[in-house]
């Protein structure tokens, strides 16, 4: 709860192009579940993007995709606050008192940005490093109280309690920034690859076979399921041997997530024989809920004023709060302005 006893929420995706169904499973169809149970800030973190090299027509077409993926997955822009980051000048002057904050030795655990920057860490940007204190300040910015995030997620939002807690205690304002929880319901928001189900499902991984971006057509969903891989032996009987079966238990994943359906009785229902019927159907489904968010996309993104407009509004709405906590803390570091 913050001050006024309200649970505010903030999230943020990343406008590094062609959203996917782990995406939408892990983090947009959460958003729009719980949007009506709490105050959310529904952001397009755009200055999280950039800490990769990113084309700038491509980083501008990319944000406003990310704003009609919210609204064709049905977001309310008029009961939410959806925004991009860079507008909201304070979120980056938050982060860079965070800055003096958060320890190395605390960033230097962060595996994100060990697989991010691979081997040649060298050659890392240095906004690649200091990342997660952005994200940390995009969350206290607004004093979120929650923090829906796919599980990947869980050690930067640790990190941000970590910041939090440093900050109300070096400064003497216990209580000032409230510690965020993560809302992480289970493993099965952490969709894997189509191909290789010991990865997650990326934009990066060079195979569009790979994954289900949101905007695929009915034919082209079609052919990634059937492409996807299963299993030498029929679906098993009971969860536990399903679970063995990673690429199988991913589509299960998906099929649960997408239709609200157990995993036991989806295996129930397919025990037993091979993959065809399975595929059939989870197909349908795909088709069912994802196609009209990409059809829905697609005229969004025909017209760009209306996005634009969008992201203004709600930059004005967030910069209101965001303003606030700046100012007091400002003061309470001792930074006249
Ligand atoms: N780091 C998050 C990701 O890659 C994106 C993000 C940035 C975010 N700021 C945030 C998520 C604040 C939740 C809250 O998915």
């Amino acid at each position: 709860m913050n001050e006024s006893g309200t649970k505010v929420v903030l999230s943020g995706v990343q406008p590094t192009g062609d959203l996917h169904i782990g995406n939408y499973l892990g983090a947009i169809k959460k958003f729009v579940k719980i949007q009506s149970e709490f105050d959310c800030f529904f952001c397009v973190v755009d200055l999280h993007a950039i800490t990769v090299f990113q084309d700038p027509k491509v980083l501008k077409k990319n944000t406003l995709e990310v704003a009609a993926t919210y609204l064709a997955s049905g977001i309310d822009p008029n009961k939410n606050i959806i925004f991009n980051q860079s507008s909201v000048p304070c979120h980056a002057e938050l982060a860079w008192i965070l800055n003096c904050v958060c320890r190395v030795g605390w960033l230097n655990r962060m595996t994100q940005f060990k697989d991010k920057a691979g081997k040649d860490k060298e050659n890392a940007s240095t906004g690649l490093y200091i990342y997660p204190n952005l994200m940390a300040a995009d969350i206290l910015i607004y004093k979120a109280t929650h923090v829906p995030v796919g599980s990947d997620q869980k050690q930067h939002l640790e990190l941000t309690r970590d910041i939090a807690q440093k900050f109300n205690n070096d400064f003497g304002c216990e209580d000032f920034f409230p510690l965020p929880e993560p809302m992480i319901d289970n493993e099965i928001s952490r969709i894997m690859s189509l191909k290789d189900a010991s990865k997650k499902m990326s934009k990066s991984e060079p195979s569009d076979f790979s994954r289900i971006i949101l905007t695929d057509t009915a034919d082209q969903i079609r052919a990634k399921i059937k492409k996807a891989k299963t299993a030498d032996v029929p679906m098993p009987d009971t969860d536990q041997e399903v679970t063995k079966l990673k690429e199988v238990s991913n589509l299960i994943n998906i099929y649960s997530s997408l239709s609200d359906t157990p995993r036991d009785k989806i295996i129930n229902l397919y025990q037993g024989k091979n993959f065809s019927d399975f595929k059939n159907d989870l197909t349908d489904i795909l088709i069912k809920n994802i196609t009209p968010i990409g059809n829905e996309m697609g005229k969004l993104m025909n017209d760009q004023s209306y996005l634009v407009e969008i992201l203004k509004q709600g930059s004005l709405k967030a910069y209101e709060k965001a303003k606030k906590t700046i100012n007091e803390v400002y003061d309470i570091v001792g930074l006249i302005r």
